[in-house]
C-alpha cells in the first residue's frame, strides 16, 4: 500500500536555559493510505509532541517527515499551512471550537475561507450526519462536551482531509460519550476513506485500529499490526 505519512529518524530536543530535554529519539514508520492507526504511550512519553511534527506544526533536530508525498523540510511554513488546510483534518481532546460562532460557522466558516461555495449545505449534512441536526444553531458553551466533539468531527472531516489526527479525542468525555464519538469517527473514516492516526491512552481504543505504535520515554516500543482489517 502506498504510504501517506513517513518518518525516518526523528528526533526532537527542547531546550530551556541551558538545559536540553530530548523528548523523541529514532523514530521510524510509515503510515498507510486508508489506515487506522494508534500511537499509545504514558503520558509525556512524546505523543503530542510526535503529532505535532507528523503534521507540520512543529520541526525535528533531525529526521524526515513526509507527509502526503511531500518532504517537510522543502517546504516553508506558509506551504506547510497550505499542505494542511488541503489535507489533513485534527481533533483534538478540548474540542477547540471557536467560542463565539456556532455549531454551524464552526464548520462553514473554514470551507468558506477555502472558497468553498457549498460550504453552509455541506457544513448542515455532516452536522446532520453526527446527529447535531437541531443545533446547528447553539454556540459551543450551550453544548455538552460528546456534542462540542461532535462538532469538531464534522469540522474535521468538512474538507475531506486525506489524513486525520487525533489527540486523545475521548480524553475529555465519559465512557459511553466517548464512544459514541469513536464509532462516529470509524464510519466517517470508513465513509470518506480517510487515514486516521489516533492518539490514546485507550488500549481498547488502540487495539481497533489497525496498527499500533507504543511510545515510552520517546522512544518506539513496539509497532505491530493487529488482527483488525
Ligand atoms: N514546548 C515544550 N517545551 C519544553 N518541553 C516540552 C514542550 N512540549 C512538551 N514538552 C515535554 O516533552 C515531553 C513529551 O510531551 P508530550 O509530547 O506532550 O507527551 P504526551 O502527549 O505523550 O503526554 C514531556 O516531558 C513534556 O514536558
Ligand atoms: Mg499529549
Amino acid at each position: 500500500m502506498p504510504k501517506i505519512l513517513n518518518i525516518t529518524g526523528l528526533e526532537k530536543t527542547y531546550s530551556s536555559g541551558n538545559k536540553q530535554l530530548t523528548v523523541l529519539q529514532n523514530i521510524s514508520f510509515d503510515v498507510e493510505k486508508g489506515q487506522t492507526f494508534s500511537i499509545v504511550g504514558p503520558s509525556g512519553s512524546g505523543k503530542t509532541t510526535l503529532l505535532g511534527l507528523c503534521a507540520g506544526l512543529d520541526q525535528p533536530n533531525s529526521g524526515s517527515i513526509e507527509l502526503c508525498g511531500e518532504d517537510l523540510k522543502n517546504l516553508n511554513e506558509d506551504e506547510r499551512a497550505q499542505l494542511r488546510n488541503k489535507n489533513v483534518g485534527f481533533i483534538f481532546q478540548n474540542f477547540q471550537l471557536l467560542p463565539t460562532l456556532t455549531a454551524l460557522e464552526n464548520v462553514s466558516v473554514p470551507l468558506e475561507l477555502q472558497g468553498n461555495k457549498d460550504a453552509v449545505k455541506k457544513s448542515l449534512d455532516l452536522l446532520e450526519k453526527v446527529g447535531l441536526g437541531d443545533r446547528v444553531h447553539h454556540y459551543p458553551s450551550q453544548l455538552s462536551g460528546g456534542e462540542q466533539q461532535r462538532v469538531a468531527l464534522a469540522r474535521a472531516f468538512a474538507n475531506a482531509p486525506s489524513i486525520l489526527f487525533a489527540d486523545e479525542p475521548t480524553g475529555n468525555l465519559d465512557e459511553e460519550t466517548g464512544e459514541k464519538v469513536i464509532q462516529l469517527l470509524f464510519e466517517l473514516n470508513k465513509e470518506a476513506g480517510t487515514t486516521l492516526v489516533i492518539i490514546t491512552h485507550d488500549l481498547d481504543l488502540a487495539n481497533r485500529t489497525q496498527q499500533i505504535l507504543r511510545l515510552k520515554g520517546g522512544r518506539i516500543l513496539t509497532n505491530e499490526r493487529t488482527a483488525v482489517l
